[in-house]
């Protein structure tokens, strides 16, 4: 499973960078806000930071609108991938990016009947918002299932781009159910990393290490 940063953070990104568990962003209009930069520059540097797609959401909500924008926004890298709200205006959109090869995020997905739809107007990756299902009364991991079954039915090559994750279980159940991407905050990959038995293994050796006297240096 592929993991993005959802985020417009640079210091996290590169944090992340280092790591090499980074395989590429997302952001969105509330996160570009968060990090109150310009949005056409964070992207630029986003984009230097990884390899992988870097996520970059249109604002407008008509079909020519939305074309104009993402014209300017794939000029920005080459790792641009354009984000387009799961409406029938952001679809057409998404058909004619993907048409032209730009590979393209259909976002805002809270139902396996949408993510279908996402799949046949060429969606490079289709974002369902598992925390916000949540956060709704329904659990958002059944959509992942659903999406996943659905798109299994028909070889679609869609990628499931598992968003709205809000903590480490979010990732654990998007890799059992074998979707292909999870999107999380930083502070979820970093939590991803801990476990109290790591962390009381590493304080006995160290304590049993400084007993024997020794250095490796
Ligand atoms: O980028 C879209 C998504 O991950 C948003 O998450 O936490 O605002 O529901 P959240």
């Amino acid at each position: 499973m592929k993991f993005f940063a959802d985020t417009a953070e640079i210091d996290a990104i590169k944090e992340l960078a280092e790591t090499g568990l980074l395989d590429g962003v997302t952001t969105n209009p509330s996160l570009i806000a968060k990090s109150g930069r310009d949005f056409m520059e964070v992207t630029k540097e986003i984009c230097g930071l990884t390899d992988g797609p870097v996520s970059a959401e249109v604002v407008a909500l008509d079909h020519p609108t939305m074309m104009k924008e993402a014209e300017v926004l794939r000029k920005i890298a080459d790792n641009v991938c354009i984000k387009v709200p799961l409406t029938m205006e952001g679809l057409k959109t998404c058909k004619a990016l993907s048409g032209e090869g730009t590979m393209v995020n259909v976002t805002l997905c809270f139902s396996a009947t949408q993510a279908l739809l996402a799949a046949k107007a060429g969606a490079t990756f289709v974002s369902p918002f598992v925390g916000r299902h949540d956060d709704n009364g329904t659990d958002g991991m059944d959509l992942i299932r659903d999406i996943r079954l659905i798109y299994d039915n028909y070889a679609f090559e869609t990628e499931i781009l598992v968003a709205s994750v809000r903590h480490v279980t979010h990732v654990l159940e998007s890799a059992r159910i074998g979707a292909d991407v999870m999107t999380a905050p930083p502070k979820v990959i970093h939590a991803l990393v801990r476990h109290v038995l790591t962390d009381k293994g590493i304080d006995g050796f160290m304590k049993d290490w400084g007993s024997t006297g020794q250095s490796i240096l």
